[in-house]
């Protein structure tokens, strides 16, 4: 920022659009938003926070979050944002694991008609959390809160005695810049570690070139900053670049269908970025939705997060790009900082469905099950990339060896991604989804592991195996198959008390859209289940399980296919 107070700094920086669209937009400039930095620099110093320690976001989508995020960067704070969907026990084990000194939240949020307390999950999460010294609140909806004397501030009280001016504080090139929580296959989700130049080049860099960015564009990335796509490309990609950067407190669906064709004209937006489960969401609304918009300043679309199907990508070329805008389909994931299989927008050929071609410097590879590339074109295999890449993860917070375990043993001397993947005839790059034990449910990642150790939590549950199936709008609903002690239980009770368990342990997101009593699960002679089987039922194909020599008991898969009318949809 202080880069572009130089030449921009009457330039708005960011443009903060409410949940309530009768409530009056921010303008931000870059003046200002380093001005607002500087004092909760100022902030953070006054109350002994340090370069490396840890400071935990739990936040709206207002401008203080952006603020927060670059406080800490300034100060050589790690900040360690946790998505505000994310439940008081998520969250409290994402601030154990590195042991955060700070926690900044609001007193609530406004998502659509909803209003979520903020701090009252925060309240429930910190008390079992001995690093944490203060909360810092700002104060959104007004809701009532319980404010703890000396631990709990507010924000604005703070802010008014700051003072504005604050020294950027020098960091190594390979220090860390933040930690982001993402799940995987097994265990808890695992704190992934940025550092700080690797990953701004990568921001910037991916940001200007795959957009095709041009001074004076008005750029709107609709993800939450609780994930890694808000992370880099609402506020650092395009912050570096001197953009001016959309950040939207609401939803698509508030107060209708139209918010964010509605948005895109108010603030004239020139390159527009969204997951497929948003486009899905609202071509499943129809036309009359987006017929009143113009639409005219769009110039790039974007999408990311999940693969995108050919009639979700045809329907946004056509009635949101009006057939002139490219759509750059980008791949990636927490763990690589930036995109690495993209369109560089109107120069790249486009073909829907596929990310196309890796950006320069960064060298995929398909590897079958052995750990051999598989050379030429029209193949399929899991996909790996050969070399290192300015914004790669650098480790995973507290644990080194999980990192190593998780990304670099598979293949030996290649990064693993967890994605299958075809190359075309034309060596187009098309993701075909996970490979591995993560479930991405609207674009949101979900470790089967996770979920099932939430539903285990039943005193009622003997185990249960979570997989992904196919959903027409979130791209994969969650599918759980689950064995209780005694079969005279009423189910929709049992029901709905795993779904307030995974709410518990995980949020909302994450509970399961079906859920099937079982008598059994497959499983081999050493007791692994085989998911491969249940990811079928869960599909609804019945036939064709291959080989099931293997299994303790073949027969419990016909079971298992017998017993589906059982299954209870949320
Ligand atoms: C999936 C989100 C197909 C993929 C940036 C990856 C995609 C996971 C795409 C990472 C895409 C992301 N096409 N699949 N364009 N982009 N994915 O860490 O499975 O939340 O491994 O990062 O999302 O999710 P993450």
């Amino acid at each position: 920022m202080d880069r572009h107070l130089k030449t921009s700094s009457e330039k708005t920086a960011l443009i903060w659009e409410p949940n309530n669209p009768n409530e009056e937009p921010k303008h931000i400039s870059y003046k200002e938003l380093h001005r607002n930095v500087c004092r909760f620099s100022n902030v953070l110093k006054s109350l002994g926070v340090k370069k490396g320690d840890r400071v935990c976001l739990y936040m709206p989508m207002i401008p203080e979050l952006t603020v927060a995020v670059l406080s800490c960067a300034r100060i050589g704070a790690i900040h360690s944002v946790v998505f505000a969907g994310f439940s008081a026990q998520a969250l409290q084990d994402r601030i154990n694991d590195s042991e955060c000194k700070l926690i900044i939240t609001a007193d609530g949020s406004f998502r659509g008609e909803k209003v979520l307390n903020l701090k009252s999950i925060v309240d429930e999460a910190i008390q079992y959390c001995g690093s944490i010294e203060h909360c810092i609140m700002v104060e959104r909806t007004k809701a009532e809160v319980n404010l703890v004397p000396d631990r709990d501030l507010l924000w604005c009280e703070l802010m008014n005695e700051s003072n504005d001016y604050c020294d950027a504080t020098e960091m190594e090139s390979e220090e860390t810049l933040f930690i982001l929580y993402t799940s995987g296959s097994t265990g808890k989700p695992k704190g992934v570690v940025h550092s700080i130049a690797g990953y701004m080049v990568g921001a910037e860099y991916s940001f200007r070139n795959v957009f095709q960015y041009q001074e004076g564009d008005v750029y709107w990335c609709t993800a939450d900053i609780g994930w890694i796509t808000g992370h880099s490309y609402v506020i650092y990609g395009p912050l570096l670049s001197g953009a001016t950067t959309v950040m939207f407190e609401g939803v698509p669906s508030h107060p209708d269908y139209g918010r964010f064709w509605e948005i895109v004209d108010k603030h004239k937006v020139n390159i527009f970025y969204t997951a497929p489960t948003a486009i899905r969401a609202l071509e499943a609304q129809g036309l009359d939705f987006v017929t009143p918009y113009k639409l005219d300043s769009l110039k790039v679309l974007g999408t990311v997060g999940e693969p995108i199907n050919e009639e979700a990508w045809q329907w946004y070329h056509t009635h949101i790009g009006k057939e002139k805008c490219p759509i750059v389909d980008t791949w990636w994931q927490t763990e690589t900082g930036g995109m690495m299989i993209a369109p560089l927008a109107g120069i790249t050929k486009l073909k829907p469905t596929y990310a196309t071609l890796p950006l320069p410097g960064v060298q995929p590879c398909l590897v079958d099950d052995k750990g051999n590339e598989i050379q030429g074109l029209n193949v399929e295999g899991n996909l790996c990339i050969k070399y290192p890449w300015p914004s790669m993860i650098r480790t995973t917070y507290g644990d080194h060896n999980r990192c190593k375990e998780v990304y670099f043993s598979a293949y030996p001397g290649k990064y693993f991604t967890g994605d299958g993947c075809k190359r075309d005839a034309d060596g187009f790059y098309r993701i075909t989804g996970r490979v591995d034990d993560v479930i991405n449910v609207s674009g949101h990642r979900i470790g089967t592991a996770e979920v099932e150790d939430a539903i285990n939590q039943h005193q009622e549950v003997v185990e249960s195996a979570v997989v992904g199936f196919p959903h027409s709008i979130k791209g994969q609903g969650i599918y759980a198959f689950v064995i209780l002690s005694k079969i005279e239980f009423n189910p929709n009770e049992i029901c709905s008390q795993i779904n307030e368990l995974v709410k518990k342990h995980i949020g909302p997101i994450a509970r399961p859209e079906k859920i099937q009593f079982v008598s059994g699960l497959p499983k081999t002679r050493s007791g692994k289940i085989i998911r491969r089987i249940l990811r079928k039922i869960a599909s609804g194909e019945i036939n064709n399980f291959g080989d099931t020599s293997t299994l303790l008991d073949p027969e419990v898969v016909d079971l298992i296919v017998d017993s589906r009318n059982l299954t209870i949809s949320k």
